[in-house]
C-alpha cells in the first residue's frame, strides 16, 4: 500500500516550496494540485469561456484533457498534450484559477486523477482539500498556514527580487480574498482536517518547516 501525505493550506504559506523539497528528502512523488487547477483557468481563459454558464464550462470540460509527466523529478503540466507549465503561472491565471476551482464540475474532473496518483505511489500531495475529501485516509496530514501579513510579505519580496512593481497593500489585499473564496466556497472549501497537524510557518523559515514535515513522516511510517 502507497504511503500518502496531505498537505493543505492557504495561499502564499509556502506550501509548494516546502512540500517539493520534503518530498524530494523522504524520496516521495510531489503533486501540486493548484497546477491543475491552474491548467483548466488557462484554457476558460483562451478559450473565453463563461464558466457561470454551467452548460457552456460542462461543454469545454468535455473538451479538455489535464494529465501530467515529472521530468528530472519535476512535474510538468499538459492541457490537452501541449506543456502549460510555464502559462500556469502568471497572476491572471491565479485569480482565474480561484474562481474556477469554485465549481463543483471541475474539482469532479480532477478528483480521479488526484486518487489514482496517490494509490499507485507514495505521493506528498498539496492542494486545498486533500486532507478533507481527496485523501482522507492520508497516513499524514498537515495544514500549513502563516499569517496573512506574513504571507503577503514573502510575496512582496519574491515580486521585488523579480524586479516586478508591487504594493504591498494591494497584494495583501488579494491574498486576504483569495483566501475568503477559497474558504467559503461551497465545493470543498479550504478548511483543516480534524486529523491534521498544523503548522504555523510565520516564524520559521522553509527550511525548518520542511525539517518539520520529514520528521513528522518519519515518525508516522516508523508506527504504520
Ligand atoms: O495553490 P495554487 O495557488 O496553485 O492553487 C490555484 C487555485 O486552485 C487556488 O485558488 C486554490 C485552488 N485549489 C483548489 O481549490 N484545490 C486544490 N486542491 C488546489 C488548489
Amino acid at each position: 500500500m502507497s504511503f500518502n501525505i496531505a498537505i493543505d493550506g492557504p495561499a502564499g504559506a509556502g506550501k509548494s516550496t516546502v512540500a517539493r523539497k520534503a518530498a524530494k528528502e523522504l524520496g516521495f512523488i510531489y503533486v501540486d494540485t493548484g497546477a491543475m487547477y491552474r491548467t483548466i483557468a488557462l484554457y476558460m481563459l483562451r478559450e473565453h469561456v463563461n464558466i457561470e454558464d454551467e452548460e457552456e464550462l460542462a461543454r469545454a470540460l468535455d473538451r479538455i484533457s489535464v494529465s501530467l509527466r515529472y521530468r528530472d523529478g519535476i512535474q510538468h503540466m499538459f492541457l490537452n498534450g501541449e506543456d502549460v507549465s510555464s502559462q500556469i503561472r502568471t497572476p491572471e491565471v491565479s485569480a482565474k484559477a480561484s474562481l474556477t476551482s469554485a465549481k463543483a464540475a471541475v474539482r469532479a474532473k480532477l478528483i480521479n486523477l488526484q486518487k489514482d496518483l496517490a494509490a499507485r505511489e507514495n505521493v506528498l500531495m498539496d492542494g486545498r482539500d486533500i486532507g478533507t475529501c481527496i485523501l482522507p485516509d492520508a497516513q499524514l496530514k498537515i495544514f500549513l498556514t502563516a499569517s496573512v501579513d506574513e504571507r503577503a510579505r514573502r510575496r512582496y519580496l519574491e515580486l521585488k527580487e523579480k524586479g516586478e512593481d508591487c504594493d504591498l497593500a494591494s497584494i495583501r489585499e488579494e491574498i486576504a480574498l483569495r483566501d475568503y473564496r477559497d474558504s467559503h466556497r461551497e465545493s470543498a472549501p479550504l478548511k483543516q482536517a480534524g486529523d491534521a497537524v498544523l503548522l504555523d510557518t510565520s516564524d520559521m523559515d522553509a527550511d525548518e518547516a520542511v525539517r518539520r514535515v520529514v520528521e513528522l513522516a518519519r515518525e508516522r511510517m516508523r508506527v504504520s
